[in-house]
């Protein structure tokens, strides 16, 4: 049983599979309203669409135990940047997908979660993404710990642009996060904001060897009680 979240109880974090048995399918997909239906029948091939239906399925249950509420009847609004949140506004959330996995992240405050299943990416991606001092930081490493410190580095900055809300319209260049393996969990620059560095705080997850996240958000003080 949940309740509604306050600033002190912090983040809850769940982790699912989404690709779920049949039954748990059924349920998920019974639980989802007409648009995200028509979303789900938009993908080509039926395992996203079913992957679709387990991740906004089991995002309605879990958001419904907060707000104590039937999960069918929950109501999402999006910003002009593609953020969801609930019309209820007490409890906010973020959402990650990749390949079979979801995470959700859940508070009192806005946060944003990013989860990467670790694939083979091309030395190259850095010069599109990240900022000058995180390409520095990459630059040297070794191919191993060059990936995984890449996804490190790429499921934070996600995190962060998640919690801010705005989209790719915030230009990836202008902020830095710590990714090094023995640097503290942290965003370390926002251009217009001199003091982010002590507001904001950021949180490694751990998903599997080959599966890595982040959880973001604008303000400090919290812990992350994880659920299965
Ligand atoms: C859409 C975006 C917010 C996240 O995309 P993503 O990492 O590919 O996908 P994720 O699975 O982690 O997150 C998707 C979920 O984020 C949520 N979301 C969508 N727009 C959002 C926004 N503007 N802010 C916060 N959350 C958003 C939704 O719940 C979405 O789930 P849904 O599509 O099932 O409804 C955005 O950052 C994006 O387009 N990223 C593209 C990848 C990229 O270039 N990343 C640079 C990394 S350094």
């Amino acid at each position: 049983m949940t309740s509604i979240p306050t600033p002190e109880s912090g983040v809850d974090l769940w982790i699912w599979s989404l690709d779920p048995d049949m039954a748990s399918l059924q349920r998920y997909e019974s639980l989802l309203s007409t648009e995200e239906r028509r979303r789900a029948g938009r993908f080509v091939f039926p395992i996203l669409a079913q992957r679709f239906i387990a991740a906004h399925g089991r995002m309605r249950e879990i958001l419904g135990g907060f707000l104590q509420q039937d999960p069918r009847t929950l109501g999402f609004l999006t910003n002009a940047y593609g953020k969801p949140e609930l019309i209820e506004g007490q409890v906010h959330f973020s959402l990650s997908h990749s390949g079979d996995l979801a995470a959700l992240a859940v508070a009192a405050f806005p946060l944003g979660v990013d989860i990467e299943i670790m694939r083979p990416v091309s030395r190259d991606l850095p010069e599109r993404y990240f900022s000058v001092v995180e390409r520095e930081g990459l630059h040297d490493l070794p191919d191993d710990p060059w990936r995984d410190a890449f996804f490190r580095c790429w499921t934070r900055k996600e995190a962060v642009i998640k919690a801010l809300g705005l989209g790719l319209s915030f230009p990836l260049s202008d902020f830095d996060v710590a990714f090094l393996a023995d640097a503290p969990v942290a965003l370390t620059r926002l251009a217009g904001a001199p003091s982010a560095a002590s507001q904001w705080q950021l949180h490694h997850i751990d998903v599997s060897s080959d599966c890595v996240g982040a959880i973001a958000a604008a303000r400090t003080g919290w812990t992350v009680t994880r659920h299965s």
